[in-house]
């Protein structure tokens, strides 16, 4: 999506206006002159650059100079030199700066073609911040500079800048440069933000700003119109706020020549397509007022009153910033009626926000194999280079997975190392002890190496690693203890063949030898015990009691009514058929139909209840009768719906519950409710129901499957809370090995796992897929399936409207008018709900990462 400002095009000569020269690094910045063999401080700038090997593997690409013709004094030093990368798909540039993650950088790389290769054919690749694509660069001319900026805050130590190479040229690279900003500043919750101009206004045609005016190396271009005036003032501008826009930018001004006349900038998107644009407006009054003057402004984005009625301080920095979807923009600043001064704009910054989906490799994994990797480049060059891509991130993007190696990803916990095959890559030495820091590891094969030394312990102490190969080595001494113990109860299997001085037992046996050569003692996946766990899991059952730190009012309830369940017996919860029928007056008021039966009003013990009866032709009915009253007795959630009793007389059998005044969510959705749920309200029951879920997969031991997850098994009550209901599908099942259960029961179409049908087995997070389902519905206000046309998922309803980025048209129209929604929240939830419904499990968000997600929607919506 390329975005267009409608007015000025600014041709950037580099022609800076400071001489200074700084001596040494400045604190917060990383300044990296690519392809240059030399560090020095930038003549113009003052800053100090380095050349860019300390960044780079070895031998990693290839430096050049540009065209002698483009190396005037106008162009900054940094751009005389490149670095290509010919080889490789993907090359990286590692970043570590000292502040470590969780800080706001500014990352700007540029790209200065200048015909270094004297091809004169320009290269198209792809740029990526980790594992996620920051942008495609795009060479369109010989002199053409092409500088991204993204702003950024890492989840972990290490920034991965890297070029892939597109089969559509040769990727290269100018400088790379990294300034550390303040935390509180430029943030948005959902991803990172990208320049897309950041203006002076009032500066001089031709100028820029940078450091050492801006001390945080932000580049600010000049921006004019023929019908705006210009301020300036000689007095310093005292910056005053996080974003600490420098004196300089704050000391020039537009005003409108007009008085009456507002401000206006425009800018669209090119393709037509809505985007979130994160925008500041730096303000501050340059001009001396008398007392008599005042100069009030109010502020319209798209036409909508934004802020205002604002007065800028003599002489100090306001910013304002926001962010919005849409395709198309207008920021208007006018003079308010009692002003007689009209409005006026310092300088203003412009954004796109750029989602990041793709989490980072666990720091500990990240700081093993780079560990891994150094110990053994010294020794074995082949190891990382040109067949072999370990480059970046190990496992992100997935599809660049460094070579060899094999990741576990799961929703959005960062990706795992799984295993890790060093098969012949000529190691010498001993086993790294950084391998005992891949604590994930399953798979390790060393064969066919010349390492040395004895097998150390700690691979005996690596709780995952079931398969060991370090046949053909040069290995000594005995097998430590623990990993002959973990032979001998079959949770390993070894290979150590060819290693003429190991002993495998100890003491050492001469005939060992023999034996070790093809050792290979298979994993032990043991049907048998998983069945026993699952037969056992019937009959072991019971709910934990949640100990969360936040104590809420409910969850005192919640001991309570434990507590009451333990004195009272399971008889006081049964009922006769005959007080069945006192209680709903011989079953006279229809309240709704479940999965098995009817449902009835009723009263009792001074208070409403439901009264499901169990129809007698439904032939699984009196199974899951069973199940539901069994679970339901043990389970107390705010969120789950209470039994208060059962009826178990012959074929006369009814589950007692709490009565759920205000139905269930699929009506409150549907056309007949004519009172529509406001956002907040629909985030609150999203967030009700997956604290229900949440306790049921995580709270309950064993964990409970829901299976039946759906909007007409959310029930709300008086309050609108939400709470789960019909467990007659759910079934326990073990916690500890396999995590799923076989069964022949099938949920709801339109809800259902589509794994489910490849694998016969329902896991949490087939719940987790039909939860987000009902968070789609809750959206779109589509129901899961619509029966027009026959075909009509929401999943597939939604998919192409989010990637045409079209977010109004997706959301339910009957929100839309309720008010001016915050779009981030909408957009987070939007995200969140296909992440459930991604087609793999394993991509497939916990109950516990959803609740944590749209607990931050609703914060968004209540700020
Ligand atoms: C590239 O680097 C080598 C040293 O590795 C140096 O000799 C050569 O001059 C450099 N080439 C350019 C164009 O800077
Ligand atoms: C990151 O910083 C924010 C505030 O600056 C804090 O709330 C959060 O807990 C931090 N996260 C980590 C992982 O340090
Ligand atoms: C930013 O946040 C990180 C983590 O929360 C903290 O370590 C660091 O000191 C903060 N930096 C600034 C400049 O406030
Ligand atoms: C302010 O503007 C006036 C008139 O355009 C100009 O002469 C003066 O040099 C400017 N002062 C500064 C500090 O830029
Ligand atoms: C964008 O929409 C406008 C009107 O809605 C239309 O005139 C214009 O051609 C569209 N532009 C593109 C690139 O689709
Ligand atoms: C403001 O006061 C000054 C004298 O203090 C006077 O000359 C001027 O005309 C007044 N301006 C307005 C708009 O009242
Ligand atoms: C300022 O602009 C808004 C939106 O265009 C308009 O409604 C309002 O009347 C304007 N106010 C003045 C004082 O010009
Ligand atoms: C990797 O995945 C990305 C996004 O899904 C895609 O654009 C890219 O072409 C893929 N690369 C390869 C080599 O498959
Ligand atoms: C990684 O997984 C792929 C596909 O499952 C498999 O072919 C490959 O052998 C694995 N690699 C390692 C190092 O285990
Ligand atoms: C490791 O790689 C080698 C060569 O590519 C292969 O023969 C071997 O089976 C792999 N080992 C594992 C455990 O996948
Ligand atoms: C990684 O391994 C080294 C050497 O065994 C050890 O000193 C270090 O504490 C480990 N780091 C982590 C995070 O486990």
């Amino acid at each position: 999506m390329e975005k267009r400002l409608l007015f000025a095009i600014f041709h950037v000569s580099f022609a800076l206006m400071l001489v200074l020269v700084h001596g040494q690094d400045i604190p917060g910045f990383i300044s990296i002159d690519c392809g240059s063999l030399d560090n020095y401080v930038d003549e113009q700038t003052g800053i100090y650059y380095t050349s860019d090997l300390q960044y780079l593997d070895v031998g990693r690409g290839e430096n050049y100079s540009i065209s002698p013709q483009f190396k005037t004094r106008n162009l900054a030093k940094q751009l005389w030199n490149v670095r290509s990368f010919s080889r490789g798909r993907k090359n990286c540039y590692t970043l570590r700066p000292s502040q470590g993650k969780n800080n706001t950088y500014l990352i700007r790389a540029s790209f200065m073609y200048g015909n270094y290769d004297a091809n004169n054919q320009f290269p198209v690749f792809d740029l990526y911040l980790g594992g996620n694509k920051w942008n495609t660069v795009k060479v369109k001319d010989t002199d053409n500079l092409i500088t991204m900026e993204i702003i950024h805050v890492p989840q972990s130590d290490y920034i991965f800048v890297c070029l892939v190479n597109t089969v559509s040229g040769t990727p290269f690279i100018s400088t790379l440069e990294l300034r550390l900003l303040n935390n509180d500043s430029y943030i948005v919750p959902s991803g990172s933000l990208e320049l897309f101009a950041r203006l002076d206004c009032g500066l001089s045609p031709n100028k820029l700003v940078r450091y050492e005016n801006d001390v945080l190396d932000r580049i600010w271009m000049p921006v004019n119109y023929e019908e705006w005036d210009v301020l300036n003032t000689s007095s310093a501008v005292d910056p005053f706020n996080v974003f600490n826009p420098p004196s300089l930018v704050m000391s020039t001004a537009v005003t409108p020549q007009n008085p009456d006349e507002a401000l206006l900038i425009k800018w669209s998107t090119d393709d037509n397509s809505t985007a979130e644009f994160y925008i500041t407006l730096h303000l501050a009054e340059i001009e001396n007022l008398q007392e008599n003057q005042t100069r009030e402004m109010n502020m319209f984005v798209n036409d909508r009153k934004w802020y205002g009625p604002f007065s800028p301080e003599y002489l100090r920095a306001t910013t304002l910033y926001g962010t919005k979807v849409d395709k198309s923009f207008s920021i208007r600043i006018n003079k308010t009626e009692n002003s007689p001064l009209p409005p006026v704009l310092n300088a203003l910054e412009i954004f796109t926000v750029k989602p990041m989906f793709q989490p980072q490799t666990d720091q500990n994994d990240v700081d093993a194999m780079m560990n891994i990797k150094s110990t053994y480049e010294l020794k074995s060059k082949s190891i990382y280079q040109v067949e072999r891509d370990w480059q970046g991130d190990p496992c992100m993007p997935s599809n660049y997975t460094w070579d060899r190696l094999n990741c576990s990803f799961k929703g959005f916990d960062p990706p795992r190392i799984i295993s890790v095959n060093l098969s012949s890559s000529e190691l010498t030495g001993e086993i790294t002890p950084y391998i005992s820091n891949l604590t994930m590891l399953q798979i390790l094969d060393l064969s066919n190496n010349n390492l040395s030394g004895t097998v150390p312990d700690f691979l005996s102490q690596m709780p995952y690693l079931r398969i060991l190969n370090i046949e053909n080595n040069n290995f000594s001494g005995t097998l430590p203890v623990g990993l002959q113990a973990k032979l001998n109860s079959d949770s390993l299997s070894l290979r150590a063949g060819g290693n003429l001085y190991l002993c495998l037992t100890n003491p050492c046996k001469k005939e060992d030898k023999k034996k070790t050569n093809n050792v290979l003692i298979p994993v032990v996946a043991s049907v048998c015990g998983f069945l026993a766990i699952l037969l056992t899991a019937g009959v072991i059952f019971w709910c934990l009691k949640r100990r969360k730190q936040d104590t809420t009012a409910s969850t005192n309830v919640n001991a309570e009514s434990n507590k009451k369940d333990e004195q009272l017996e399971p008889k006081k919860q049964q009922f006769s058929y005959s007080e069945v029928l006192t209680i709903t007056n011989n079953f006279e008021r229809i309240i709704g139909k479940g999965g098995f039966g009817t449902v009835y009003y009723g009263f009792f013990d001074d208070s409403q209840v439901a009264v499901k009866k169990l129809s007698v032709s439904s032939a699984q009915g009196y199974k899951q009768f069973h199940a539901e009253a069994k679970l339901l007795t043990r389970v107390h959630h705010r969120n789950v719906t209470a039994l208060v009793g059962y009826c178990d007389e012959g074929p006369n059998k009814g589950l007692i519950y709490e009565y759920m005044a205000n139905g269930d969510l699929a009506w409150h959705l549907s056309d007949k409710n004519a009172h529509p749920l406001s956002w907040e309200q629909r985030l609150k029951i999203a967030i009700d129901a997956a604290q229900g879920l949440e306790y049921l997969h995580s709270g309950c031991k064993p964990p409970i499957i829901h299976r039946d997850v759906k909007t007409t098994n959310i029930l709300l009550n008086e309050k609108l809370q939400a709470k789960l209901s019909d467990f007659g599908l759910s079934r326990a099942f073990p916690l500890e090995g396999d995590t799923h259960v076989s069964t022949i029961v099938v949920g709801t179409p339109g809800y259902l796992d589509p794994e489910f049908f490849t694998s016969n087995w329902l896991t949490e997070k087939s719940d987790v897929f039909s939860f987000g389902v009902v968070l789609l519905e809750i959206i779109t206000g589509r129901p899961a399936i619509t029966k027009q046309n026959g075909k009509g998922h929401v999943i597939e309803w939604v998919k192409p409207r989010l990637s045409k980025g079209d977010m109004t048209s997706i959301v339910d129209p009957r929100l839309v008018d309720q008010q001016d929604l915050n779009k981030i929240s909408i957009w987070k939830a939007v995200e969140l709900a296909l992440a459930c419904v991604s087609p793999n499990s394993a991509k497939r968000p916990t109950m516990t990462q959803i609740l944590i997600e749209l607990k931050e929607c609703l914060g968004m919506e209540m700020a």
